[in-house]
């Protein structure tokens, strides 16, 4: 679909996508390399590109291993277990390029830093991306419990991530993974064969979207296949290029765990400090030298601090972890339940007891306390 990405100069919107997918990475890899729970960590990038743009600037393999190996090679020095890379590309001459430019880049940084060996190990293949999930051998990694997996799919357009694709992606053990979807391509061919064979658009209601939030909708679609009851958390980014403003794109992030989702959390909201969500005003904040400006006000936070509010006074919410998964499920930072909590607190509408704590980050390792309504606060 579309030109070659790697055929030209990546543009602003490209460079973003890669800056997330490279922060979104930096932020998984100590976790991984530094727990003890995990023999092997793999890492897969299965629609890889070239490594290059046509001003050397480097695409997500290399960006990869560069924020593997850390300033100042931070990780790669102290990487005591198996790390392993698997680059694949579809088209083949892609792949031999992306072969020689990994290569050289090993080369590069071994020279640079007089190692001898590249401790990271690397495969470079040319699969179709929908056999991958019919190799055995590939498969027996996903599913395995011991092995940390981290998977970008930076697919062109929308088709290759289907129903299927995703419920595969959130079943396997121990793995975290980010997509690139085209969103804008779903809304305006969404009554198309080749649009519907992919995407099932009868259950997004269309008409009652802004188009400015049309990523905020695809995310809610895949987020609507997770099995109910299941604990999985999903969060998006969306992307607006500057020259067309009317196109949409975004990233999607998966993770089981709490820590992954706080950490693509802490990306986003970096990038975004009005919603976590966007890089344009998904939300339609007073912007900054305005006159409503105002640096506490917040829209999205607000509504999601009113919802945590009437949940806790309502006795929904009557523990610190499922209003902290709460926060986040909305894709808010942990800490904004919190912050919430803690000024219920100080009106005297609710009293904590057991192990009362404020710790809103690595919140699967907080204490729990419980939470008791003094009044309605009607
Ligand atoms: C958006 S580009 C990836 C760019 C790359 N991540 C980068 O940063 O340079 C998508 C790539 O997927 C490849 N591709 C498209 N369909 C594929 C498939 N079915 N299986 C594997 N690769 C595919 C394309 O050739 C293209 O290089």
């Amino acid at each position: 679909m579309g030109k070659d990405i790697n055929k030209s100069v990546f543009d602003d919107a490209t460079k973003l996508k890669l800056d997330i997918f490279g922060e979104c990475f930096e932020e998984w890899f100590p976790v991984f390399l530094h727990s003890p729970w995990y023999k092997k960590l793999y890492v897969f990038d299965f629609f890889a590109g070239s490594g290059k743009d046509l001003e050397n600037n480097s695409g997500s393999p290399l960006v990869l291993l560069d924020k593997a190996k850390g300033t100042d090679r931070k990780y790669c020095i102290n990487a005591k277990k198996e790390i392993k890379f698997l680059f694949n590309e579809g088209e083949k001459d892609k792949s031999e390029e992306l072969k020689q430019n990994v290569a050289q880049y090993i080369e590069e940084c071994k020279q640079e830093n007089n190692c001898t060996d590249c401790i990271y190990q690397y495969r470079v293949e040319n699969y179709n991306f929908q056999e991958i999930f019919s190799n055995i051998s590939i498969t027996n990694i996903f599913n395995n419990k011991e092995f940390g997996k981290f998977i970008l799919l930076d697919q062109y357009g929308f088709s290759q991530i289907d129903e299927q694709i995703f419920k595969q992606l959130i079943s396997y053990p121990k793995t975290d993974f980010i997509f690139f979807i085209s969103s804008s391509f779903i809304s305006r061919f969404r009554e198309h064969p080749n649009t519907t064979k992919y995407i099932d658009t009868s259950k997004i209601n269309f008409e009652q979207i802004r188009p400015n939030e049309i990523h905020r909708a695809i995310a809610n679609y895949f987020r609507d296949l997770i099995p109910k009851g299941k604990e999985y958390y999903l969060h998006h980014f969306s992307i607006r290029k500057e020259e067309k403003k009317g196109n949409y794109y975004g990233l999607i992030f998966g993770s089981g765990h709490t820590l992954g989702m706080e950490k693509f959390l802490k990306v986003c909201w970096k990038h975004d400090a009005f919603s976590g969500e966007a890089n344009y005003n998904i939300d339609n904040n007073f912007e900054k030298g305005t006159l409503f400006f105002h640096s506490e006000n917040n829209v999205k936070k607000d509504t999601v601090s009113k919802e945590i509010k009437r949940l806790i006074l309502s006795g929904e919410i009557s523990d610190n972890i499922s209003g902290l998964k709460f926060a986040m499920y909305n894709g808010c930072e942990p800490k904004l339940f919190t912050e919430v909590v803690q000024k219920l607190e100080k009106e005297k509408l609710i009293e904590r007891y057991g192990d009362v704590n404020n710790q809103s980050s690595n919140i699967h390792r907080a204490k729990t306390y419980h939470i008791k309504r003094l009044n309605d606060g009607t």
